[in-house]
């Protein structure tokens, strides 16, 4: 695993979008910045809380259907954030437990936590590679990447709620790309991001609050999301907002099942493609 950057590194005076994240999934690994932003954020859009959820369910439901009818073995997942419960090695190796995993972020709290995501079965391998994904290739020529991934056989490259950070002017097309080359055929790109199609005055309102804290991001409309699969064959349902791909079957049983939410509630566009 990379050295840990130096303590100056975890810049505690302005929010970060790992921490902000963290706070919308009821973790604890936030400061008081990253609440008061994440919280400015919520008075726009209040269901910002079950939007995260249903992105941390869709990586669990992509993860099941690459391991389980795919027979997807190995996973390149960049911008995974601070470790969540399930992570994605837990679910892949559920299914396999031979399973491996690259996580990459470029975020100090992660590296910082990076240890959790090691614990591997003792069949399957997990590493972390600290690193940006403006500069794919540093996470290309990473000797884990290397040493964990086996470029013979496929990989799933996960890009959950990361390419909204990744702005136009840095060429987020090109970067997907170049990792999506690395691999080879029978390999998958999994991508969730977020969408300003169905409330733009709730999401306008969002990009301006990341922006003045220091975070330029920028949510894409259904056809500009629809680019990244751009010769991938998408699995069905094609791409569906978050809750709707593969849904698990709803708990009659359960005593008072929840309401569904609307595709406005959870304004995250996402889907699984393979490489033919
Ligand atoms: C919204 S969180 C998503 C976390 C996780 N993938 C998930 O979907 O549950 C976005 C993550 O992307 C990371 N990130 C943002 N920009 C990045 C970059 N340029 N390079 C690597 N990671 C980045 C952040 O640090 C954060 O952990």
């Amino acid at each position: 695993m990379t050295q840990p950057p130096a303590p100056r590194d975890l810049d505690t005076s302005r929010p970060h979008s790992a921490r902000m994240y963290d706070y919308y999934l009821g973790g604890k690994d936030h400061f008081e910045v990253d609440r008061e932003a994440a919280e400015r954020v919520a008075a726009e859009f209040p269901t910002i809380f079950i939007g995260a959820q249903a992105n941390r369910s869709f990586m669990q439901r992509a993860t099941r259907v690459l391991a389980g009818q795919h027979g997807i073995r190995q996973w390149l997942d960049i911008g995974t954030g601070i470790p969540t419960n399930p992570n994605l090695h837990q679910v892949a190796q559920a299914v396999a437990p031979e399973a491996r995993v690259v996580y990459t972020d470029n975020d100090p709290l992660v590296l910082k936590y990076a240890q959790t995501l090691m614990h591997s079965t003792r069949e399957g391998r997990t590493a972390y590679i600290h690193a940006d994904i403006n500069e794919p290739d540093s996470i290309l020529n990473a000797p884990e990447f290397h040493e964990v991934l086996d470029l013979t056989k496929p990989v799933a490259l996960s890009l959950m709620a990361i390419m909204h950070f990744v702005t136009d002017s840095q060429d987020p097309y090109g970067i997907v790309d170049r990792l999506m080359g690395a691999l080879p055929s029978g390999s998958a790109l999994v991508l969730s991001h977020g969408t300003t199609d169905f409330d733009p005055e709730a999401w306008e309102k969002i990009t301006e609050i990341y922006h003045r804290s220091g975070t330029p991001l920028q949510f894409r409309p259904k056809a500009d999301v629809a680019r990244f699969f751009t010769g991938l064959d998408l699995l069905e349902p094609g791409m569906a907002v978050g809750h709707r791909w593969r849904p698990d079957p709803v708990d009659d049983t359960a005593e008072a099942p929840g309401e569904e939410p609307t595709d406005a509630e959870i304004s995250l566009w996402v889907g699984v493609a393979i490489k033919p």
